[in-house]
């Protein structure tokens, strides 16, 4: 049997840098991999149901060998987990643990453990420390990465939160294997969006091993995990805190998606990669019109995400709306600055762009022809 290769990225933020880690198997070694950034034998860990039925007893044993006893915290799946009661909930137990500033949390699970448990350790004890254990594909290849944490409120997604890096992030693909094909999917689309941001290669990989990815494989995991997270490393790096426009790239298909999540209520009808992926073609599809880049483009990474069965075109959604009352979702996301909405559009695959002067009612003309169809 082929060796599966690991793989470890330096996140080379100022003033607190940290490595993500990269291994089939890792989470049956978390002991030994947490064990000398803790200062006790006992950690808090916080997760969801859903993974907490999948792996809890795993992950106790895996630190139990090295003499790490855990507390868990185990809260119900789903995005409505991001919210004011369950982050009260997990400062509470991380108090009630006597965490302390120089210990550190385990975030066990997806991009919701993550974005809660981190926004909840930037708060206790005005900061304590927090190690990610991501579980899904889209959780190792984004989110886990990069330092944002948040909650949602009435209001919208992600309104409230903060820049609080972890202080280690380890990926063990292994985890996927109990994850539902759709969220597999989901997940893909951001390795697909790094590809056609500024890696013209990786799309390139991506069309040859995208679909061996999904299926399993674990040599292209670890491959589009560690290319994923390189990638994200180097933005950020660049741009923590989202000031110079570098940081914004990542937000590629996220205006159109942002605009059908808000539309389908944020539900299952549509998961958050599955929007990324309908606003990457979107995007594109209005470079092109924009006369930015060539059809052939637009009509490749189309092509692609059918062929991995992630949606490519806004019929089968079935939305009931017209383009103006997309684009108005979009005004109300918080990616707006000072009344222009900044768009990331394409000149080509891997040269994304950032353009701060698009016409919302050209926008909003081209989602009426492409609802119609
Ligand atoms: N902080 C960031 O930079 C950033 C970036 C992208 C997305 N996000 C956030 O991430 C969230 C989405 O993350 P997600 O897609 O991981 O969703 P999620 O955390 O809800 O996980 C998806 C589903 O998979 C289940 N699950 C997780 N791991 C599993 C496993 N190994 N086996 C079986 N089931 C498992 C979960 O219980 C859930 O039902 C959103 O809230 C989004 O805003 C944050
Ligand atoms: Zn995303």
């Amino acid at each position: 049997m082929a060796v599966i290769p690991s793989a470890r990225i330096a996140v080379d933020i100022a003033g607190a840098p940290y490595e993500v880690r990269i291994a089939p198997g890792l989470i049956d070694r978390l002991g030994h991999e947490v064990r000398p950034l803790l200062r006790k034998d006992k950690v808090a860990i916080v997760t969801d149901a859903h993974v907490a039925a999948a792996w809890q007893a795993r992950v106790d044993a895996a630190l139990g060998a090295a003499g790490i006893t855990a507390s868990w915290l185990v809260l119900p799946p789903g995005e409505a987990t991001k919210s004011w009661a369950m982050l009260a909930r997990v400062v509470d137990f991380l108090i009630a643990e006597e965490v302390e500033r120089r210990d550190r949390v385990i975030a066990l699970g997806g991009g919701v453990i993550g974005d809660l448990t981190g926004f909840a350790a930037a708060m206790v004890k005005r900061g304590c420390g927090f190690i990610q254990v991501p579980t899904t594909l889209l959780a190792q290849v984004d989110s886990s990465v990069g330092g944002k944490t948040a909650i949602n409120t009435a209001a919208g997604k992600n309104l409230v939160g903060a820049f609080h890096q972890p202080a280690l992030v380890l990926a063990d693909p292994d985890t996927l294997d109990t994850l539902p094909l759709r969220e597999t999917r989901a997940g893909y689309a951001e390795v697909v969006k790094y590809g056609l941001i500024d890696d013209a290669d990786l799309f390139g990989w991506c069309e040859i091993n995208g679909a061996r990815l999904i299926a399993g494989d674990g040599e292209a995991r670890v491959t589009a995990i560690a290319r994923s997270v390189a990638a994200k490393a180097r933005i950020v790096a660049a741009d923590e805190k989202e000031l110079t426009g570098v940081r914004a790239l990542l937000n590629l298909g996220h205006t159109f998606g942002h605009a059908l999540e808000a539309e389908t209520g944020f539900s299952d009808r549509l998961l958050h990669g599955e929007g990324v992926a309908l606003g990457m073609v979107l995007a594109a599809r209005f470079s092109v019109r924009q006369g930015l880049m060539h059809g052939q483009d637009a009509g490749r990474i189309a092509a692609h995400l059918k062929s991995v069965g992630l949606p490519w075109s806004l019929g089968p959604l079935g939305l009931a709306c017209n383009g103006r009352r997309l684009a108005d979702h979009m005004l109300h996301d918080k990616k707006m600055d000072a009344g222009t909405l900044p768009f990331l559009l394409l000149r080509g695959i891997g040269r994304t762009f950032l353009a701060k002067d698009v016409d919302l009612a050209e926008v909003a003309a081209f989602l009426d022809d492409e609802l119609a169809g």
